[in-house]
């Protein structure tokens, strides 16, 4: 199905992504897991101008986790220098396309150089009206509830007024609708601590293609499988 045929009202307003399969990717080629990494960016890019194209409004992209900081130093730091190649390299296309880039995640925990350039990319498309990307960047779904009920205590909360209404509204962007689609590419059937809170009524999409072989056909097909399913939210068929 080519992504122009996907009826434009039915599509989910906010999608998240866990871009996996890179490091398998380039042993498949028999090359370095860093070169699984940068065919993965060039997917990133090609997919978020899909996801525009399509009409999706939130586009969230599993970059960082905070578990990744396990991997070997050479990978951390392959995937830091990515971050901020795409940070300065897309903001030319973030300007002509009126994309609002934004960040999930600990920014405490990110390089200084890192997070100035992120900051300053926030910064500079925070007027845009158009997709907003937000980066999953040093973040883990446990991580920010956690993150969200230490902001309530901190400001002196009583334990009665801990509910999923105060814990959502100390979310990172509460403004920002839960996602009604999560994809996982390279077939792993698990969501690593992706969306945790957010994700509880999302609709889930795994797909055995490797990240970087994701095409714009890939995300009209996600698209296509969402249009499908029948949402419930809890409640039953009226
Ligand atoms: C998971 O694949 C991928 C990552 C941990 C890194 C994702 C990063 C990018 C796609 C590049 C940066 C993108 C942007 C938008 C700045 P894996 O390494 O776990 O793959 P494997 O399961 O095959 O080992």
């Amino acid at each position: 199905m080519s992504s122009s045929s996907v009826p434009a009202l039915q599509v989910p307003a906010h999608i998240g992504i866990i871009m996996d399969g890179n490091g398998r990717w380039a042993q498949e080629r028999k090359q370095l897991r860093t070169q699984g990494h940068l065919e993965g960016l060039k997917c990133a890019k090609r997919i978020v101008k899909a996801a525009s194209d399509l009409g999706v409004r939130y586009l969230t992209l599993y970059v960082f986790s905070t578990e990744n900081w396990k991997r070997a130093a050479e990978e951390v730091g392959f995937i830091m220098g990515l971050v901020k190649q795409y940070l300065k390299g897309e903001l030319d296309f973030y300007r002509e396309n009126r994309i609002r880039l934004r960040h999930t995640g600990d920014p405490a925990g990110l390089p200084p150089d890192i997070s100035r350039e992120l900051r300053e990319a926030l910064e500079e498309t925070c007027s845009f009206e158009g997709m907003q990307v937000i980066l999953a960047l040093n973040y883990g779904g446990r991580d920010e509830i956690v993150r969200a009920v230490r902001r309530l205590t901190a400001a002196g909360l009583p334990p009665e007024a801990v509910t999923a209404e105060t814990i959502r509204r100390n979310l990172d962007n509460p403004d920002i609708p839960d996602p009604d689609l999560i994809i996982r590419s390279g077939g792993d059937h698990r969501i690593s601590n992706f969306l945790l809170w957010e994700g509880a009524y999302s609709e889930y999409y795994f797909s055995d293609t490797l990240w970087p072989d994701w095409t714009e056909t890939d995300l009209a097909d996600a698209v296509a499988a969402y249009q499908k399913r029948e949402r419930r939210f809890g409640g039953v068929k009226p």
